[in-house]
Formats: C-alpha cells, sequence, structure tokens
C-alpha cells in the first residue's frame, strides 16, 4: 500500500478511537470508554497480574483483545504491519571499530548499518555521539563521515576512537537545531536515535538544503514540541497533543525486572499520595513535580511525609498511613490494566508519527520506504525512514 493512502487511513482510524487511547487512567479514574463498553472495563480487571503485565507489553496482543469489543479497531491490525528491512545485522565479532561500546548498542548500530545502503556519497551523522555508528560506516561504506553532535567532549573521544582505526571521519561540535544544513548539501544523512526535533528538523531542512539521501530512526517524538503535534506532511485530521506523543514511546520492553519493580513501587508511592491529596484538596488529578529517586526507596510512610512537607500537606496520621498504601496498590492494579487500552494503540500512534515524516519525503520527490531495521526486544524504536532522491 502506498505511504500516503496507509497514512491516511492510520490517521483517520486513530481519530476514530480517540476516545480509547488519550484518556489516561492515571489521571482519570473512570477513563469514559468504561462505561461505552462496560464489558471490556470488565474482563480487564479481572485479568491476573501476569496476564495484565503480558497485554501491556504486547501491543497487538492487547489490540486483539479491544477488537473483541470493538470490532472496527481490527483494521488497525493491518495497517501497524511493516517489512523488516532484510539484510542480517553484520557480525563483527571482537573488532576494534566496536570499543567502548556496550553489547545491546552495539547490535543496534550493527543492525541500523546492515539496513541502510550506501549511496557512495559522504554522510552526516546526525547527531552522532562519540560517531560510533558514523564510525562503522566509514570503515564499512569507504567513505568520508562527518559527525555532528552538541557536546565537545564526546566530538573529542569521537576524533580518537577514528583516529585508532584510522577512518575518514571529522566531527563538527554544533547545535542540529541551529545549524545550517546548506553547507552539508549532497549528503547521505544518518540518524539513529535523534530525539523529536532533533530528527524532524534533520528531514525539514534537509529536503530544502538538498540532502540527497535519509536513513533516519526516529526516538523521543515528543521531546522540543510545542503545545501540538504539528504534521511536517499535509495536514490531518489527527490532533495530538505532547502527552499523545508521548503514549508511542512509554514501552518498556527493553526494561529489567528491577527496573519494573522500582517503576510499580514508584506508581503505587505516588497513588497513595495521590488519593491522601484529593481528599484534601479536591477530587481532580493534579501533576507531580519530579520527585528524588531517593524518596522511592524509603519505606511508604517516610515518602509520605517527605512528599507532605514539600507540598505544605500535613500528612495522614497512624493506622491511616497504611490504608493510604492499601488505595494505592489497588489504584496501580486499576491503573495497570485499564491502560492495557491505550497501551494497544500505542504502536499505531508510532506508525503514524514515523509515516509523518516519510510522507513529508515522498511529498519532496524522494523515493521512501518505511519498515523496521532490528528486532523490537533489541529497541522499541526500531522504524527506519529510508529516503532516496536522484
Ligand atoms: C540518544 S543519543 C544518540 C547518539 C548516537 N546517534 C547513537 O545512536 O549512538 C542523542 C545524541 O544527540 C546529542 N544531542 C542532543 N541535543 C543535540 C543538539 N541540539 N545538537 C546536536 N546534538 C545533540 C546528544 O548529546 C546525544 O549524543
Amino acid at each position: 500500500m502506498r505511504l500516503c493512502k496507509r497514512q491516511q487511513q492510520l490517521g483517520t482510524l486513530l481519530q476514530e478511537f480517540h476516545l480509547l487511547w488519550h484518556p489516561q487512567p492515571f489521571r482519570e479514574r473512570q477513563p469514559v470508554w468504561c462505561a461505552r463498553w462496560p464489558a471490556l472495563a470488565a474482563e480487564l480487571l479481572a485479568l491476573d497480574d501476569e496476564a495484565a503485565t503480558g497485554l501491556n507489553l504486547d501491543g497487538l496482543a492487547a489490540l486483539n483483545l479491544v477488537a473483541g469489543h470493538v470490532p472496527e479497531v481490527r483494521a488497525l491490525i493491518g495497517l501497524s504491519e511493516l517489512p523488516l528491512f532484510s539484510s542480517p545485522p553484520v557480525e563483527r565479532g571482537g573488532e576494534r571499530w566496536a570499543w567502548e561500546i556496550p553489547g545491546r548498542k552495539r547490535a543496534q548500530i550493527e543492525a541500523f548499518a546492515a539496513a541502510a545502503s550506501p549511496e557512495g556519497r559522504p554522510v552526516l551523522d546526525w547527531c552522532g555521539g562519540k560517531g560510533h555508528l558514523g564510525r562503522l560506516l566509514a570503515s564499512d561504506w569507504q567513505v568520508p563521515v562527518r559527525t555532528l553532535e552538541i557536546d565537545a567532549a564526546m566530538c573529542r573521544a569521537g576524533v580518537q576512537l577514528a583516529g585508532r582505526l584510522g577512518v575518514a571521519q571529522d566531527f563538527m561540535a554544533a547545535d542540529a537545531l541551529a545549524v545550517d544544513l546548506h553547507e552539508l548539501a549532497g549528503r547521505h544523512a544518518v540518524a539513529l536515535h535523534a530525539c523529536g526535533e532533533l530528527h524532524r528538523r534533520l528531514i525539514r531542512h534537509g529536503v530544502q538544503a538538498g540532502i540527497k539521501a535519509f536513513d533516519v530512526a526516529p526516538c523521543c517524538y515528543h521531546l522540543h514540541l510545542g503545545e501540538t503535534y504539528r504534521p511536517l506532511a499535509s495536514p490531518s485530521a489527527l490532533h495530538l497533543t505532547p502527552d499523545d506523543v508521548r503514549l508511542a514511546v512509554t514501552e518498556t520492553i527493553t526494561a529489567g525486572a528491577r527496573e519494573r519493580r522500582q517503576r510499580d513501587r514508584a506508581m503505587v508511592y505516588k497513588l497513595g499520595f495521590d488519593v491522601w491529596r484529593r481528599r484534601l484538596n479536591g477530587d481532580r488529578y493534579r501533576n507531580f513535580r519530579p520527585v528524588p529517586d531517593v524518596w522511592m526507596r524509603t519505606g511508604f510512610a517516610e515518602f509520605m511525609e517527605q512528599m507532605c512537607r514539600r507540598e505544605g500537606m500535613p500528612a495522614p496520621a497512624g493506622v491511616d498511613m497504611t490504608e493510604y498504601e492499601r488505595r494505592g496498590i489497588e489504584r496501580q492494579a486499576e491503573i495497570v490494566r485499564l491502560s492495557i487500552v491505550r497501551h494497544a494503540f500505542r504502536r499505531a500512534l508510532e506508525l503514524w508519527l514515523a509515516g509523518d515524516l516519510a510522507v513529508f519525503l515522498e511529498e519532496h520527490g524522494y523515493a521512501v520506504t518505511l519498515g523496521a531495521f532490528c528486532a523490537r526486544e533489541l529497541t522499541p524504536r526500531n522504524l527506519l525512514i529510508s529516503a532516496r532522491r536522484g
């Protein structure tokens, strides 16, 4: 299916089911869809812990569950399927290019490099950190690479690593949000996990400045966003707030069991505090200012005392404290289950966001492929937009 047609269909369906994925159960005790589809809510609330955790991680299974109650949702399943770029990652066991790179990061870089085919052009490695990807491409593709990175210390480290490997890679310590791309015209731009506006600016300005080829794996779509997401491609019916956009990147496939336990505990604590705050200050959700991590590592009573002191509220006394922790645990269990509906739409939303960039490039005369460059277990941000213009 043509990219723009798929994009239009995704946008229309996402807008149609806005009621299901927009409300955040953390803020709204009973999202309005619970009243419209009570059997869906009841099925979710009856799930055991293991099934609920599994469905929160498995978007396709979640979408199928929702489709059991709202059959029209099924159309999103086909639209969410994407080709995997077929080249197998190149194994470079023990080679010198990969000094200092942690295993998972290295595997991501190798998969990206295998999926992005060379064009024989000099490469621009956008927001490249120490230039690991650029260094691999300079060595593999035998083309000069310029790595752009804002952090001067990373650039210095990158220069050393490139020197040790003897590849043609230089570094430009510059702000990707301000740099003039015209001096980089004609290049092949690669960007692995440049966040939010950093990847959007590369594409928006790169097109005008004459970048001939792009391989972009976006991440953190919600960063550097204004009040709403402004599509790059033709106007769409879909209107997204920054919180909506953030939904696309909230899964924790790569998080370990310990990390998940810590996250669950933080949620219980915050929800226990929220119940108390609602009782004192009125029944509506208020945002949390960032809570220091160390407070989450104390007991609940100590956490509540610190929070109440910071917020200028009295703390609940004695046995009440246990009661608020228990309410926090109950709320957390409910939220985990009701959030399955929201999470069912996560991949479709991410595909729409990546699709917006892909369609924009098509509208500017590029031949574009949108696919996955690696399995989601390696990184959930595995989408690759590959675009070429003659
Ligand atoms: C998630 S890392 C990705 C690094 C590299 N592409 C990789 O995959 O290993 C994002 C990089 O963008 C850099 N960065 C952040 N803001 C930037 C800016 N305004 N201009 C240039 N680089 C920036 C960060 O310092 C960081 O090295």
